[in-house]
């Protein structure tokens, strides 16, 4: 039987808070990656029992070395790789500083992890599932450099998609558009936008509930504007 752990990381909010909610209530264990210690404070004793804590800046290897060291111990079915970071600026006040961030978070994490745990996803049947943005698909104002970051991840997956799949190792990327978390909140829009817990239960039921279908890219768009 399948095993029901699945590994999410940045689950301390927006996206990764509801995914884990979602999760923990389709009794899967999880293995929840936040940046700081107490950042699942207001989880009950009772959810806790299912929640393995993995805690760092994902821009340390230490804290890629903690998630490849828990991966193999619990081997999750499913990794999320949801942990972003959002910057809405124009191109001429982002300092080098801050560009090295969003590459090393929204890009660089992402596949140096991969890389770390390659050896043992081989034949795993693992789905990994991406959270790109709409604006890996498209560029915005102000968004140069998290788009450009983004763009970047969706060429690494597209590019390994079937070297990913010929050893068994399954991939699905999702684009969503604007949801209400941390990333959006000051914005005019902001009650219109997708809650995040409508959209973890969308990315639920399609990461678990089907046999031989395959999604690989999937965008997801409110319907009202
Ligand atoms: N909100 C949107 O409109 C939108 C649209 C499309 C795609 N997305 C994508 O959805 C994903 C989730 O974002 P969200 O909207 O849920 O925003 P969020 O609430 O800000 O969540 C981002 C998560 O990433 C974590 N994180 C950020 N920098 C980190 C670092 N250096 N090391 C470790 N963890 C770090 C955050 O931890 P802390 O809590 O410690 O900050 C938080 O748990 C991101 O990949 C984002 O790009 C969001």
């Amino acid at each position: 039987m399948k095993n029901k752990y699945v590994l999410i990381t940045g689950a301390s909010s927006g996206l990764g808070y509801s995914l884990l909610k979602k999760f923990l209530k389709e009794n899967y264990t999880i293995l929840a990656h936040s940046r700081n210690k107490n950042s699942l404070a207001d989880i009950s004793k009772k959810e806790f029992k299912n929640i393995i804590n993995i805690t760092g800046d994902l821009s340390k290897r230490s804290t890629l070395t903690k998630l490849k060291l828990n991966y193999i111990k619990y081997k999750p079915s499913i990794i999320i790789n949801n942990a972003g970071v959002y910057i809405s600026e124009d191109f001429s006040n982002i300092s080098e500083f801050q560009m090295e961030r969003i590459f090393e978070v929204n890009f660089f994490a992402i596949i140096r992890f991969l890389k770390m745990i390659f050896l043992k996803l081989k034949n795993s049947n693992c789905l990994i599932i991406n959270i790109n943005s709409i604006s890996g698909l498209t560029g915005s104002h102000k968004e140069s450099i998290y788009s450009a970051s983004k763009h970047a991840l969706k060429g690494f997956f597209e590019s390994a998609q079937q070297e990913f799949l010929s050893k068994k190792i399954n991939l699905l990327n999702i684009y969503p558009g604007a949801m209400k978390s941390k990333i959006t909140k000051k914005r005019k829009t902001y009650t219109n936008l997708m809650s995040t817990s409508e959209v973890a239960d969308i990315i639920f039921g399609m990461c678990t509930n089907y046999k031989s279908v395959r999604f690989g890219q999937v965008t997801l768009l409110r319907k009202k504007y």
